[in-house]
């Protein structure tokens, strides 16, 4: 071999969940008629004024490189929004636009984190957190939640740790996988924490719109609603709210210093993010939310669906989800059983005996950090949900 890889690319894991769409859709090239439930984004289309917003940007002329940071109108877009929206007044300089919010947390632990560093992550964690952690050297520091208590982290197992060397957190709520979303008294009780031992806390909000019973809050009001004082950088995201995952556009509030570093490593990076994303993304943000208020019911709806069917599965459990578009059952009791011969050791092996038997995608738990659970995306529609759930349920009574 004429060179060698870098050792970071041996240390961190391929995306999980873009490794289940891909066999989706692999296997649906080949006509097999496979029921996906591992999609990571809303199946509406981009609400039309949204996209009328991105053919008159590039009509106009809007197809060149913007200010590294972002548009000075859609960061100001953005402040109004974080202000009626979030209640949190920012001024444009506390803002950096990104090419997705994933580039915005990766950004964002670049900056902040490196080498002899750990970073707290709570379990089950969205499979990217470890690995933007990994990449800016640092070491991620996994932490247990309660699953009765909407996967809230547990103060006990973080009290046990050696947390000498963490300088951060990562918190994600409504939360990929589980759909969990933390109380206020948590989140208190976790700035109070960070404010004391210097943690500076990223708080990825990209569900913030897909809550289905009372209000969201965002971190960083309880933050300063409590006097608490913590540093906070918030991450959100437009590809949940408005449809628009493959638009790319997110974006990052907080601190100017650290805005600024995010900034200087983005520039060099990737310049700015998508220009016609931006002036479509003023729309999003500045246009009707009617949109965003029909999906969250559509949502709502399937999330009721799909939690009922699963419960009634034999052996299976599933807490009812606050929010984002995930169902988390836990399928412990399959565990250690056979099926088609094989054992079932871990969630692995169940997600993929159904794929095979049943031809339905799901994501282990195991990805997760979440061991006996399997997730659910109901991002789907209704009648494909019923069909779905109804070929686990045959496939599950082939389980010995
Ligand atoms: C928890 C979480 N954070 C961030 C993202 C990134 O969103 P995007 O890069 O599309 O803005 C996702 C996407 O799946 C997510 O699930």
């Amino acid at each position: 071999m004429k060179y060698k890889l870098a050792d970071r690319v041996e240390r961190i894991q391929p995306s999980f969940t873009l490794q289940m769409a891909t066999v989706a859709a692999e296997m649906k090239s080949k006509g097999i008629d496979v029921i996906n439930f591992s999609v990571g984004e809303p199946d509406f289309n981009t609400p039309s004024h949204i996209i009328d917003a991105g053919k008159e940007a590039m009509d106009k002329g809007y197809t060149k490189y913007t200010a590294g940071p972002g548009m000075i109108e859609f960061r100001e877009a953005i402040c109004e929004k974080l202000e009626r929206e979030n209640g949190i007044v920012y001024k444009k300089d506390n803002i950096l636009v990104s090419n997705g919010e994933k580039q915005s947390l990766s950004t964002a632990c670049q900056a902040l984190f490196e080498k002899g560093d750990k970073v707290i992550v709570f379990k089950p964690y969205w499979v990217s957190f470890p690995e933007f952690i990994r990449l800016a050297d640092a070491e991620p520091l996994l932490i247990n939640t309660i699953s009765e208590k909407n996967f809230e982290p547990d103060f006990e197992d973080l009290m046990s740790k050696n947390l000498d060397d963490v300088k951060g957190l990562i918190l994600n709520s409504p939360s990929n996988p589980t759909g969990g979303i933390w109380s206020a008294d948590a989140l208190i009780k976790l700035l109070q924490m960070a404010k004391e031992k210097k943690w500076v806390v990223i708080s990825d909000e990209c569900y913030e719109r897909l809550v289905y019973e009372g209000e969201f809050i965002s971190t960083e009001k309880i933050n300063r609603d409590h006097e608490i004082n913590a540093t906070v950088l918030t991450c959100l995201s437009l590809s949940k709210t408005y449809a628009m995952t493959g638009w790319r556009i997110g974006y990052s509030a907080g601190p100017v210093k650290i805005i600024k570093a995010m900034s200087k490593i983005q520039g060099q990076a990737t310049s700015c993010a998508n220009s016609i994303g931006q002036k479509a993304g003023i729309k999003a943000l500045q246009g009707n939310q009617e949109c965003v208020t029909v999906m969250r019911a559509a949502f709502k709806k399937r999330r009721n669906l799909i939690v009922s069917l699963l419960n009634n599965l034999p052996g299976i459990i599933c807490a009812m989800p606050g929010g984002a578009f995930y169902a988390f059952p836990n399928f412990s009791e399959y565990l250690g059983r056979t099926a088609n011969g094989k054992l079932l050791k871990d969630t692995f092996d169940i997600s993929g005996y159904i794929l095979e038997s049943a031809k339905v995608v799901t994501v282990p738990g195991d990805g997760f950090g979440a061991p006996g659970h399997i997730r659910f995306s109901y991002a789907t529609d209704s009648k494909t949900i019923k069909e779905g759930i109804d070929r686990v349920r045959l496939a599950l009574k082939n389980i010995i």
